[in-house]
């Protein structure tokens, strides 16, 4: 039996609700002509289908589904809003979605609780890999349209209708990302935590090296079995190469036995077609990963350094609350010398050349009023982009191009 709020309750809900959910409701209420009946009908078969999970007491697979889809019902009840239109039944579901998904947080959270009490292993993955907040969104992240458009259909789709993506299209087990420093891999990782607003497990090597033989590889098999009772879950090992190295003779037993680990829980971790663990390794280091660790990533993605339009975007979204005094061809020109700078590196040399006003005598800086500071000029980029320098050499880059063309 679902709680029914009161009118005022139902208002503070959704209006929480709203403020947390950024991509999907801003991305649909921007776009024109969306047949909104399609938008209900979807919406609806997404509440059945949760409403089925939580009967099943599938409670986190039940708060994603319900989470999403009241964020589709959300916008269309705006609008029919100020259309004027009919949207009683519409607005009863979006309460039943929002009252169920609440529930099955707190179940989640719960059962979280039980589990962490039962073991250390599995207290340490709960109070240090376990991460389910994240405010990074897609619209933050600069260029990799395509990449974010083959996510959305190899992540978030899956996991908000697993019952249609199943068989020859269920969703890979595994997706790397790749590429030089400083160019969006962790933050892309986040933003699809933050997207599906799945469990979220985020490891790397300070997580699982342990000082005691045996206790890696405890946490590696406990990470493995939470994210599986809590599906739909993605773990994201940042940094992979440095705990899944290629095998070496020298290599040290508890790092050897961690991977033989890594390589049980990997396979062994969907039973089914309809389960939903994700594998997100990221690396800058993908010639050091083990080969048979690289193999299990079927999806390998090339999170490049961004081109020139990339970069132009970068720019003035860096600069967008400064006052400059820089025309649209002189933007041009600088990310042009940008060539060969990754996003970091970019970042760095907008603050470089941010700070540059604020480069005069002591006394003045203290005592000058914010509208007074002078505009940041082209010449300030000039220097900036004189003093960064871009953090990779030409040689380097070519080794992850080379690495991308070999496909392995
Ligand atoms: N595509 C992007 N759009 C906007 N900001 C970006 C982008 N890529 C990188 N940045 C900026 O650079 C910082 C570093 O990015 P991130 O940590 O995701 O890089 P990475 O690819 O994981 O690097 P590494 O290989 O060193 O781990 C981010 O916090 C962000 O400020
Ligand atoms: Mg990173």
């Amino acid at each position: 039996m679902i709680k029914q709020p009161k009118q005022s309750d139902e208002k503070q809900i959704i209006l929480s609700r709203s403020s947390n959910s950024n991509f999907s409701i801003k991305k649909q209420a921007q776009t024109p002509n969306i047949d909104l009946n399609q938008q209900v009908q979807n919406a609806y078969k997404m509440i059945e289908q949760g409403m089925k999970y939580y009967q099943n007491q599938q409670y986190s697979m039940a708060k994603v589904v319900l989470v999403n889809s009241s964020q589709i019902l959300l916008p269309v009840i705006k609008q029919k809003k100020q259309n004027q239109e009919e949207h009683a039944t519409e607005h009863q579901e979006l309460i039943k979605a929002i009252n169920t998904a609440e529930i099955c947080t707190q179940k989640v959270d719960q059962l979280f609780q039980n589990i962490a009490s039962q073991d250390p292993y599995s207290k340490q993955i709960i109070e240090t890999a376990m991460n389910r907040k994240f405010e990074v969104s897609f619209d933050e992240i600069i260029g990799l349209e395509s990449i974010k458009k083959q996510l959305d259909e190899v992540l978030i789709l899956p996991n908000l209708r697993p019952d249609i993506f199943t068989g020859i299209r269920a969703p890979p087990k595994g997706i790397l990302f790749y590429g030089p420093p400083g160019n969006g891999k962790t933050l892309l990782a986040k933003a699809v935590a933050n997207q599906i607003k799945c469990c979220f497990f985020n490891v790397s090597a300070s997580t699982l090296v342990q000082k005691h033989l045996g206790e890696g590889e405890k946490l590696m098999k406990t990470l493995f079995k939470i994210a599986f009772q809590f599906q739909p879950s993605v773990i994201f090992i940042d940094e992979i190469d440095s705990i899944l190295s290629s095998r070496s003779s020298e290599e040290h037993e508890a790092s050897r036995r961690l991977k033989t680990e890594f390589l049980v829980s990997f396979d062994g971790m969907q039973t089914s077609d309809q389960d939903r663990i994700f594998l997100i390794g990221a690396t800058n280091r993908p010639q050091d990963i083990d080969g048979a660790v690289l193999r299990r990533f079927t999806v390998k993605i090339l999170i490049d350094q961004p081109d020139q339009k990339a970069r132009l975007a970068l720019v003035k979204s860096l600069m967008s609350n400064v006052n400059h005094s820089i025309l649209g061809p002189a933007f041009d020109k600088i990310c042009e010398k940008l060539a060969g700078y990754s996003a970091s590196d970019i970042k760095a040399v907008v603050k470089e050349a941010c700070m540059q006003p604020l480069r005069q005598d002591k006394i003045a800086i203290v005592t000058i009023s914010a509208q007074n500071i002078r505009p940041v000029r082209k010449e300030d980029f000039e220097f900036a982009i004189n003093k960064v320098k871009p953090s990779l050499t030409e040689k380097q880059y070519q080794e992850y191009i080379s690495f991308n063309k070999s496909g392995s």
